[in-house]
């Protein structure tokens, strides 16, 4: 290699780590540049609407999809372009049916997007293909015969959930209201996915979010219970050309068996470890741990609520507690991992906070917060989820 070149390339700074986060009550999503142990806004973008939500990124093609909730205006969809200087350039906002919580990538070089709806009940599918010319597909709305186990939150099927399984043949979506996974099998139909079942959770917990783990030939799914603040694991079997099988493994609290949780306790995220060896699950409005405040001029120490650790066994999907570690404030309704697995990055809903902490890819724990930001203006329901632009 030329000199010059060599000596340019070893003087050139760490390309920038963005982080994009989505909150409520700015209406905004925020762009944030990640170096060191500074984590500073690039930019905030307002194209989302009234209430962003959840993120997708197509980091192929360099496209952002942000849902709006739209609890105080309409809902939609907003495509953006990404940049390296964190900057985003909507390239088409879709009008859809109120509160979409989450949504996934699926189909053919990532050409659709299925989107799960909370009060309004719903599944739906969107062409994606031309991220600058959003279209929907297709609708499906879901009703109950009668309230569930927890009827003030079990009135209507609750879609929370959108996870694409590790072959890419099946979207679960885990439904708070109705206690139930459902799965829609993809196919070649121009809607891009088919409803082919569903499997029934344990009454009164409340499936909110799902992540796949396999390891070998094994695969497993593990869900969080928002209502009873559970963790289920299932074993999922592949037939050929068929559903998957379900298998039920256990059913225990978020804090491990045995574990409990003080009333009022909303469990949230649930994410496997890129390297598919540990799952984390964050638990808001427990309030019982202690950090040390961010803010100098306030007391010495704040409260936080946890991520929990654990290790998966590959042999066997089950679960083994590792850590409770600080999420890094309150209402930690959103968190994401880095592809390394050595970052979590974690939205700190009533603390108008986004933190950075460190991870041991091997030993799975949490180290300390490596980088905190303000993100998000005024009291509670501030940012809701970020994740790496990775
Ligand atoms: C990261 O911070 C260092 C030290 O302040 C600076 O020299 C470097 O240019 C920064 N890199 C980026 C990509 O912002
Ligand atoms: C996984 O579980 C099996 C069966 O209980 C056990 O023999 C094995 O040691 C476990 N593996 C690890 C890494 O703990």
């Amino acid at each position: 290699m030329n000199k010059k070149l060599l000596a340019f390339l070893l003087a050139s700074p760490a390309s920038a780590e963005i982080i994009y986060a989505s909150s409520y009550n700015d209406h905004a999503v925020t762009a944030l540049n990640l170096n060191g142990s500074s984590l500073t806004v690039l930019g905030r973008n307002y194209d989302c609407g009234s209430e962003p939500t959840w993120l997708t990124l197509d980091k192929a093609k360099g496209v952002l999809y942000c849902l709006n909730e739209g609890w105080g205006g309409a809902a939609s969809i907003t495509s953006y372009k990404t940049s390296a200087s964190g900057s985003l350039s909507t390239l088409d906002v879709l009008s859809v049916l109120k509160s979409p919580v989450s949504s996934t990538l699926f189909g053919a070089d990532k050409s659709k997007l299925a989107v799960a709806y909370y009060d309004t009940s719903a599944f739906g599918t969107f062409d994606v293909s031309n991220p600058s010319d959003l279209k929907l597909l297709k609708q499906e709305t879901y009703s109950l015969s009668g309230p569930g186990t927890v009827p003030e939150r079990q009135d209507a099927p609750h879609l929370h959930d959108a996870v694409l399984d590790p072959t890419g043949q099946f979207l679960v979506v885990p439904d708070l209201g109705a206690d139930l996974l459902r799965i829609y099998q993809v196919t070649d139909a121009v809607s891009g996915a088919s409803a082919v079942g569903a499997v029934k959770a344990v009454p009164g917990s409340g499936p909110r979010h799902v992540a796949f783990a396999t390891a070998g030939d094994k695969t497993y799914l593990y869900s969080t219970n928002e209502l009873s603040n559970t963790i289920t694991g299932y074993r999922v079997d592949y037939k050929c050309d068929a559903i998957p099988e379900f298998t039920s493994l256990f059913t225990f609290s978020t804090h491990g068996p045995g574990g409990s949780v003080p009333a009022g306790t909303k469990s949230a995220e649930i994410e496997v470890s890129p390297d598919q060896k540990f799952l984390i699950v964050s638990s808001r409005g427990e309030g019982l741990l202690k950090i040390p405040s961010f803010d100098p001029a306030s007391p010495a120490e704040i409260v936080s609520d946890p991520l929990v650790s654990f290790a998966i066994n590959g042999t066997t999907g089950a679960l083994t507690h590792v850590q409770t570690a600080p999420a890094g404030g309150r209402n930690p309704r959103g968190f994401s991992l880095n592809k390394a697995g050595t970052l979590v990055v974690s939205a700190l809903q009533d603390d108008n906070r986004v933190v950075v902490i460190e991870r041991d890819v091997k030993t799975g724990l949490l180290g300390k917060i490596v980088a905190h930001a303000t993100v998000g203006v005024g009291a509670n329901n501030g940012p809701n989820y970020a994740l790496f632009d990775e």
